[in-house]
């Protein structure tokens, strides 16, 4: 164990600190560490940089051996799965609903998704980087670039096929924000396969809840609508059906989507990508340093003047989902917006009908018709991406809004514990327990920067 002397910020209680790295040991199956035990047996893309980003605090090894065990899972074109699958026979079922062997590009010793997930590998191999010396940091970075330049470059490739800038999504998972409205109100606006809509009118749907995994432990009130989740399901087993072929997946997706919150982070990631090239000295090709050029340039047309918010946008029609959520704030970790636009977002953090109620940052706007207090992605406070948002904060300059929010963040677990997520307005814990990102966080959060 390698703990780091860096003091706690005044006021965190150290035994904070300590229940948090219970909850990251009691969670680790030795070479990654599953989100929740009970509900999320795998390893998941996004969770696991948020983990070590936790873990470099005391064990810069665990937190390496994370991320190289994230690693074992990238498809020979780049992509990196959002989940990969937990080998113990239990779990069959789960490697089957996605098959991924069908794909030639899949790795031949894991079993994973077909998808991907928000890009916050660069900012955990930073992260981890900035607790070595330089050399060894040298050695970490050069260790992990091929796999993460083969991962933008995917990114790029696959995502971007017109080359316009923004990446599209296909999925909500590929989000890691489920059920957050812009994506919910596309999926209304389309006609659900027959079998589900049998399922509806034959009044089946409280018979698909039961049999849920994750409702067997937590209320339906704080997860997904069965109906929702199982066009989710649908759409899934369509990829699967195309072996992941990407032009069939998008012939076949309902979704596709050039979502803000991924496009937010896939800056700040190429910004990491640079620095990473610089200190190893590493060319970036001319070409990838156009897309990413470009990527920031293009960044701005998914700002709404008439609403003054940042939106997702249909990779088609080009046109802006309107239904607000958190993600509008999300361009402050970017990082590329103009100081006015920061100014701007801030005010919207500050207001307390909006996204500053008691425990902030909700999901979902409180003055929304989407808000719920308790649905996961629909009004929530999630520790990740307050995580998100204070970092932008501090970049952007608002050190007393950063400090403020870290304060409130750490004051919610610490009364709430390491919960998935938390109702805003009463601070009620909600979703799995002994969350991994959470305890991570609280890590992260409870030491000075
Ligand atoms: C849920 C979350 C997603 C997360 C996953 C594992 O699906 O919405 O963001 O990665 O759980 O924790």
């Amino acid at each position: 164990m390698q703990d780091d002397n860096t003091p706690d910020i005044a006021g965190t209680p150290l035994n904070l600190v300590d229940a948090a790295r219970e909850v990251l040991s009691s969670n680790d199956r030795g070479e990654y560490t599953v989100p929740g035990a009970k509900l999320y047996p795998h390893q998941w893309l996004w969770d696991s940089c948020f983990t070590a980003i936790g873990m470099r605090h005391y064990d810069v090894e665990r937190a390496k051996t994370e991320i190289y065990s994230l690693l074992r899972g990238q498809w020979s074109n780049g992509m990196l799965p959002n989940i990969i699958f937990n080998d113990s026979n239990k779990y069959r079922a789960d490697r089957g609903a996605w098959r991924s062997w069908l794909n030639p590009n899949s790795p031949d010793h894991v079993a994973t998704s077909g998808i991907t997930q928000p890009p916050m590998l660069a900012e955990a191999i930073v992260r981890i980087g900035d607790k070595m010396p330089a050399n060894e940091r040298r050695s970490w970075y050069k260790s992990v670039w091929p796999a993460l330049l083969a991962y933008h470059e995917w990114l790029y490739a696959e995502r971007d096929p017109h080359q316009e800038g923004l990446t599209l999504q296909i999925h909500p998972w590929e989000v890691g924000m489920d059920n957050t409205p812009p994506w919910m109100a596309y999926l209304a606006e389309h006609q659900l396969p027959f079998w589900i809509r049998a399922i509806e009118t034959l009044h089946l749907t409280g018979l698909v809840t039961m049999l849920r995994r994750d409702t067997q432990t937590i209320p339906i009130d704080e997860r997904f609508d069965s109906i929702e989740i199982m066009a989710l399901f649908d759409v899934q087993r369509r990829f699967r059906r195309k072996g992941y072929d990407i032009d069939k997946m998008l012939h076949h997706s309902l979704f596709a989507i050039e979502d803000l919150a991924f496009n937010a982070i896939f800056i700040r990631a190429n910004q990491h990508l640079r620095a990473i090239a610089r200190t190893i000295r590493k060319p970036i090709s001319p070409e990838l340093d156009q897309r990413m050029q470009k990527t920031e340039a293009v960044f701005e047309n998914l700002w709404d003047e008439c609403t003054k918010q940042y939106y997702s946008r249909d990779f088609i029609t080009h046109k802006l989902l309107k239904q607000p959520s958190v993600a509008t704030l999300l361009p402050l970790y970017a990082g590329c917006i103009s100081k006015e636009r920061a100014a701007t977002l801030v005010k919207m953090l500050e207001n307390e009908n909006t996204f500053g109620p008691a425990f902030p940052v909700p999901s979902v706007p409180v003055d929304s018709q989407w808000f719920k207090p308790m649905k996961y992605w629909q009004g929530p406070t999630w520790i990740n991406i307050n995580w998100l948002i204070i970092d932008g904060l501090e970049r952007y300059g608002y050190k007393d809004h950063a400090s403020a929010l870290r304060d409130l963040s750490l004051e919610l677990v610490e009364k709430a514990g390491f919960a998935e997520y938390f109702d805003p307005i009463t601070g009620e814990p909600l979703g799995a327990d002994d969350f991994s990102w959470t305890a991570a966080l609280t890590i992260d959060l409870s030491k000075q920067s």
